[in-house]
């Protein structure tokens, strides 16, 4: 089909060649900063696009919207879209498009990198090398939990859930699923928190899942329990996590994502112990980061010569109005 050429931003440079195929097509302007863009330089260098290809740290509203008469397609490089106003976009007819698949195995190895690191207290130990405290082999030194075994509980069980869940086989572990598991998997969520060894977050961001781990949740949890979020920071409530952790409600946390990104130096949950915190490098392998690039793009193509994107998203059940 014959279709003209359309302005598109894209809101950071992106790893491998992907621009390149979008930029053989359409007019690509990319803000070349480390950081995103500001909110006033991401509105002004999209008032013309009819594509933009944007990043989890861009949030995209109704505001945006109004700013870009013309815009058609937003492609989103990343799974999640919570940083879009889907309804607002449906609203309006505009496409909006994700890049699910490709980073599902990349970011289960994360989460399960995070739940052996946090269970043997790894980056811990690690540091304490490096501070002089090998003083021998310790008989009580250094204790964790075994990962081996344990019982497994994996919040939302989507795509990168289950991709844990395979994982956490090889471990001979036993595995509960909470979120569209199907029956006889699915658990309740409390009986989820009661029974686990180790709980992994993979849940969307939604308003019915936002601080879903809250105070109770951590105080129903077993005292030696890791918690490992590797979904969206807001799915745990970062002050009860804090307290979770120095009463000793649950006994290690990793994060690889947090509740603000990027996390102050001196955010007050930093100061929590047995808790490692991850700055957002679920997808961050070359291979994973380079497909979603490609990915986003056929998404940006694909709208933009009026065909459906290959990942398109929709609004949630829950959200329509
Ligand atoms: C990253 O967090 C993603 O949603 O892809």
């Amino acid at each position: 089909m014959m279709h003209s050429m359309a302005n598109c931003f894209v809101t950071r440079e992106l790893p491998g060649s992907a621009l390149e195929r979008l930029a053989a097509e359409h007019g690509v302007d990319a803000w070349d900063g480390d950081l995103p863009p500001p909110r006033e330089d991401l509105l002004e260098r999209a008032r013309d696009a009819e594509g933009l290809l944007c990043l989890l740290t861009d949030q995209i509203d109704a505001e945006l919207f109004d700013h870009c008469p013309d815009l058609r397609a937003v492609a989103n490089l990343a799974v999640g879209t919570d940083n879009i106003d889907l309804e607002e976009a449906a609203r309006r007819g505009i496409a909006v498009g994700n890049t699910p698949g490709v980073l599902t195995e990349t970011t289960a190895d994360l989460a399960f990198a995070l739940i052996l690191a946090c269970s043997r207290g790894l980056l811990q130990a690690a540091a304490a090398v490096r501070a002089g405290e090998w003083r021998t082999w310790e008989p009580a030194g250094w204790l964790g939990h075994d990962v081996h075994g344990a019982t497994l509980g994996i919040v939302g069980a989507g795509q990168i859930g289950k991709a844990v869940a395979r994982r956490a086989q090889g471990f001979g572990m036993r595995v509960l699923l909470n979120g569209s598991a199907p029956a006889p998997d699915r658990v309740s969520l409390e009986e989820l928190l009661t029974e686990s060894d180790i709980v992994s977050l993979h849940a969307p961001l939604s308003a019915e899942t936002r601080h879903l781990i809250d105070a109770d949740a951590m105080r129903s949890m077993k005292p030696t329990a890791v918690l490992v979020n590797t979904g969206r920071g807001e799915l745990v409530d970062p002050k009860a996590l804090r307290r979770a952790l120095e009463e000793g409600w649950i006994a290690a946390a990793g994060l690889d994502v947090t509740e603000p990104e990027p996390l102050p130096r001196d955010d007050p949950l930093l100061s929590a112990p047995n808790l490692t915190v991850l700055p957002h490098i679920g997808s961050a392998s070359h291979a994973a980061r380079e497909a979603m690039a490609g990915l986003a793009v056929d998404n940006l193509l694909a709208a933009l010569a009026g065909r459906p994107m290959p990942h398109p998203v929709g609004v949630p059940a829950a959200g329509r109005g």
